[in-house]
């Protein structure tokens, strides 16, 4: 009875006189640093359209994704070391001897894979609710910016266990910059650091996985929040919210961020983690999709492997490279296929942005384009022979058609009446 009594005045005392002392330590950072107030601007008084749906926390989970892989990373750069002499074994002492070092490799390993499917995921909710088109034109150029500096990242880290895959993918994807007229090959050197892919390039790659691209995603990560927030939400019917506001200036289709979101949205993230660490513990090479079992091999140059194949994520820019002769035609080809997206703000014609209130037309072109990438995922990871090579081309055929056919299918396309207002919630 004592101690329940002394508990409560416990709490007691803490509610009343140290957390008043907090406020007062929040009011006075506060006004010398406005970190507290950003928050509540930006996380809690948001106006977020109230008929945000499902889709729309993949943003939120790309964030968390985002954080596994820089805590996770920073942890394994303590016992990494970055030279051929020295990667491969490195990666078997963190596996094999430094504790829990099994489930720090495999969260990060994981955590890639688990981060490009939600990215793609937030991608599809962008072109299926017209999220590219004005005013988020400039958002929609740092999220391709951003899936460039991914990809970077991601094949620089591929690089780092220095395992026959990492070595060979390596060589393949480097040799393609000399297909670059003029310049190509002293770029391929300039790379590699060295006349043939060696411990330099290792390094080098290190250097850039560690520092170079992953401080640039935190940065482009920044300014896609605060593009996000400068011309807000876009949302499942595309409709307008900031057309009709109260006398406050309040968005009457729009409600806080906090907690409406927040709430709605921490059972999801908690879901994904809980699926992410499933598959940590228990599949985490996944059917060799996350981890390849060629890379438990340690590199070596004079063993070319049967089938060099990116990881999955890749696959479909793979697919793309292969499916046309000549090679430095594959590699623009290559380079194309994601800069296109770019520009389709200014080739979607149609004055409409949700395809809820699309024609049948546009439904069509997002569902082709859509079919061709994840054909060409699956194909990029088969030998490029045969049937496969002959699907690759339909696939990259109708992958590029949709950027010459979308301009027009969007401004013949029959759309319905987008409604003024968010109907129905
Ligand atoms: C590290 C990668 C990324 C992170 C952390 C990220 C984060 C976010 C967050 C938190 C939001 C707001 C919540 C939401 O609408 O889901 C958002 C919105 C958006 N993102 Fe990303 N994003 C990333 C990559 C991309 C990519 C690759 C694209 C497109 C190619 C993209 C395009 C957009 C668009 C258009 C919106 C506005 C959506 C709307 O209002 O309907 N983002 N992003």
């Amino acid at each position: 009875m004592l101690m329940l009594i002394l508990s409560v005045a416990f709490v007691l005392f803490v509610l009343l006189n140290v957390l008043p002392l907090f406020k007062g330590l929040g009011r006075w950072i506060d006004a010398r640093l406005p970190v507290f107030s950003f928050l509540v601007e930006h996380l809690s008084h948001y106006p977020a359209p109230k008929n945000l749906n499902l889709w729309y926390v993949f943003g939120a989970l790309a964030i968390v994704a985002c954080a596994i892989q820089f805590v996770s990373g920073i942890w394994l750069v303590m016992y990494y070391t970055p030279t051929a002499e020295k990667a491969f074994s490195s990666v078997q002492l963190i596996m094999r001897d430094v504790p829990y070092g099994w489930l720090v490799r495999y969260v990060h390993s994981t955590g890639v894979s688990c981060w490009f499917i939600v990215i793609y995921f937030h991608i599809f909710r962008g072109l299926m609710y017209g999220s590219y088109k004005a005013p988020r034109e400039l958002l929609w150029i740092s999220g391709v910016t951003l899936l460039f500096l991914m990809m970077a990242e991601a094949y620089t880290g591929y690089v780092l266990p220095w395992g026959q895959m990492s070595f060979w993918a390596s060589k393949v994807i480097i040799s393609l910059l000399s297909s670059i007229p003029v310049v190509g090959n002293d770029l391929v050197v300039w790379l590699q650091g060295d006349y043939e892919v060696s411990g330099v390039t290792l390094h080098r790659f290190f250097a850039f996985h560690v520092v170079g691209f992953s401080f640039l995603i935190l940065l482009m990560i920044l300014l896609h929040i605060i593009m996000l927030h400068t011309v807000g939400s876009n949302n499942p019917d595309g409709v307008d919210i900031m057309k009709h506001k109260d006398r406050k200036g309040w968005p009457l289709d729009a409600v806080p961020y906090y907690p409406y979101f927040v709430l709605k949205y921490i059972p999801i993230i908690l879901v994904y983690l809980f699926v992410f660490f499933a598959i940590v513990f228990y599949a985490p090479t996944f059917y060799g999709l996350f981890l390849e079992a060629e890379n438990f091999e340690p590199a070596n140059p004079l063993v070319t492997p049967a089938h060099i194949k990116p990881a999955w994520y890749l696959s479909p820019y793979y697919a793309i490279l292969r499916s046309i002769p000549d090679k430095s035609l594959g590699a623009l080809a290559m380079l194309l296929s994601i800069v296109l997206w770019m520009f389709l703000p200014w080739l979607d014609l149609s004055p409409v942005r949700s395809m809820r209130y699309r024609g049948w037309m546009s439904r069509c072109a997002l569902a082709t384009v859509v079919s061709a990438f994840i054909l060409l995922g699956y194909l990029g990871l088969q030998t490029a022979t045969g049937w496969y090579l002959l699907l690759s081309r339909v696939a990259t055929f109708l992958y590029f058609s949709f950027f010459v056919l979308f301009p027009l299918i969007t401004y013949y396309d029959r759309d319905l009446q987008v409604p003024e207002r968010i109907p129905g919630v």
